[in-house]
């Protein structure tokens, strides 16, 4: 459903203006490691948003989903921008609402005191389609996590601090933070051909990070999106020359024109450009996949939304045992 003019205002007004954490929610932060991962952080406070914000976790009532709803994708951007502060030992920066959600993003983890941040549209341009690329999926891991979470009454901030630990995972929103380190290990064109070798040994464990998807068995269209931006923005800030893109764009090309890859339909996904432009907004890899978890929490929303709105029964997946008919019990003196 597209808004008309009148709710597409208010959706903007209320997300904008709904930003800020409450205050003493920065003690949380304060309470982890310095060099905690930040998707570590984020999902310790995601979770315990369930503790602040008590009048919105009754999921029975339509204007507390509303609230939570918006409450999560208004300030999930201030979380993850607070949690790469801290990481790097950086004062906090407050949002601004006289400025776009993207650029808020980028000003939160870009500014410091002494100097403000100039946010470049065409860099902000590139973040906000990372956001709305990364928006839904239909049932990928993370969301069904959400909606299992869910099926069993818990309350939203809980069902989605679910979601950003399973997207956490190096096969999933993981894969790229993975990419980049991967990248970063090959490091120079010539080393390609023997990490491509390495993707198609069986007994090496190593994949190529940010190729492959359980759907997609075709160019995936978000890759195609964000290669776009990442020439665009690699472009604008005159690194098109850098070692890493150098790396990234012949390792496509070696990879789109090996048969194995080919016969086994692995492409380049959203993963393998998402890194590259992230990187050059000057994210550090660590933040990767808490970018994607900013963007994803719309779709996990939804999806919570959706499923509790409906008729439903908790979530109970089936397991078929495979294991041995029957095993003696041994008295452990004789284990
Ligand atoms: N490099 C080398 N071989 C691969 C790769 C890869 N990236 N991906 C799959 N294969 C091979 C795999 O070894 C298997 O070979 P065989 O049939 O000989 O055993 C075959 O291709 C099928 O793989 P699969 O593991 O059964 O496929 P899947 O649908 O279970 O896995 C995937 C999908 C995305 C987890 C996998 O392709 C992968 O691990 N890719 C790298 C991680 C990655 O980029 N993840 C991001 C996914 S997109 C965004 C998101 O979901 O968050």
């Amino acid at each position: 459903h597209l808004p008309n003019a009148t709710e597409l205002e208010e959706f903007e007004s209320l997300v904008t203006n709904h930003t800020m954490l409450h205050e003493q929610m920065v003690n949380f932060f304060r309470g982890f490691r310095r060099d905690a991962h930040p998707m570590a952080i984020m999902t310790g406070v995601v979770g315990a948003m369930s503790a602040f914000y008590h009048d919105s976790t009754d999921i029975t009532d339509q204007h507390q989903r509303e609230v939570a709803s918006i409450r999560l994708i208004a300030k999930m951007p201030t979380i993850a921008a607070m949690a790469y502060k801290y990481t790097v030992g950086q004062p906090f920066v407050y949002p601004r609402n006289d400025v776009d959600y993207a650029s808020n993003f980028l000003r939160m983890c870009f500014a410091v005191p002494a100097e403000d941040y100039e946010v470049n549209p065409i860099l902000s341009r590139a973040m906000d389609r990372i956001f709305t690329l990364h928006a839904d999926h239909e049932q990928n891991a993370s969301t069904s996590t959400v909606r299992l979470a869910s099926s069993s009454g818990a309350n939203p901030f809980a069902c989605i601090a679910a979601g950003i630990a399973c997207l956490w995972g190096p096969a999933h929103g993981g894969a790229n933070q993975a990419c980049l380190e991967m990248l970063n290990e090959i490091g120079s064109v010539d080393r390609i051909p023997e990490f491509i070798a390495r993707a198609k040994d069986k007994h090496d464990p190593f994949r190529l990070m940010g190729f492959g998807h359980r759907v997609y068995k075709n160019i995936e269209p978000r890759a195609t999106v964000l290669k776009e931006s990442a020439d665009e923005v690699l472009g604008l800030l005159g690194v098109e020359n850098n070692p890493l893109w150098q790396v990234a764009k012949e390792l496509e090309k070696a990879a789109l024109a090996d048969p194995y890859f080919a016969e086994k339909k692995l492409f380049p996904n959203v993963d393998f450009y998402s890194g590259i432009i992230l990187k050059a907004l000057g994210i550090p890899i660590e933040m990767f996949t808490a970018m994607f978890a900013t963007g994803r929490t719309v779709g996990w929303i939804s999806h919570w939304n959706e499923m509790i709105t409906n008729p439903y029964r908790i979530g109970r997946p089936r397991q078929l045992y495979t294991g041995a008919d029957s095993r003696d019990y041994v008295p452990l003196n004789k284990r």
